[in-house]
């Protein structure tokens, strides 16, 4: 990984990914989950303060080591235990039905592999477990914008870690 990889591109997603138009949506999505929780993506953890106090505990894992930091930061102040483990959503280092909840919050559209992924999220998951995600997606509503999500990603990969619009 060179340096823009690994020094830049993560204190880009970290203000990107601090963005309050996100607050309703990370709210919407991570406050109504309970029990174990594994959050595949958490990035530098900007969901954290979004979680109730149902979470038992919450596992967040990340391919990228400086983005783990300042999740750590944040979980520091977290009323539940926080657990980080650096790596990809394709090969969870976790038992087979170990989580009641996966959440993921913009992180697919990163993932190289995201069929893997979301076997390894279906495996970790509990019987009657829930996903729970939040994506952008194709703009259907309008052909040009939808052009240059086509267009854009070779150039945008490689400024937003490896987004594909
Ligand atoms: C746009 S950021 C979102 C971060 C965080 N989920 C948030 O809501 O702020 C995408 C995240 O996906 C992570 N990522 C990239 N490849 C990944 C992979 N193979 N497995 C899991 N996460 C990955 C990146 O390191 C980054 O933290």
């Amino acid at each position: 990984m060179g340096l823009w990889q690994e020094r830049v591109v993560p204190v880009l997603i970290d203000r990107v990914m601090a963005s309050g138009r996100l607050v309703p949506l990370r709210h919407r999505l991570v406050a109504p989950v309970r029990g174990d929780v594994l959050e595949i993506g958490i990035g530098g953890g900007a969901n954290l303060p979004f979680y109730g106090r149902g979470v038992r505990r919450l596992v967040g894992v990340d391919p990228s080591p400086r983005l783990l930091a300042r999740a750590k930061e944040r979980a520091a102040w977290m009323p539940f235990p926080v657990l980080l483990h650096e790596g990809g959503a394709e090969e969870l280092p976790f038992a087979d039905a170990s989580f009641d909840v996966v959440v993921s919050a913009w992180t697919l559209c990163s993932i190289a592999d995201v069929d893997r992924a979301l076997a390894e999220v279906r495996r970790v998951l509990r019987p009657g477990g829930t996903f729970r995600f939040g994506e952008h997606g194709l703009c259907g509503a309008d052909s040009r914008t939808a052009a240059w999500q086509h267009r854009l990603p070779p150039l945008w990969r490689r400024v937003a870690g490896g987004c594909h619009l």
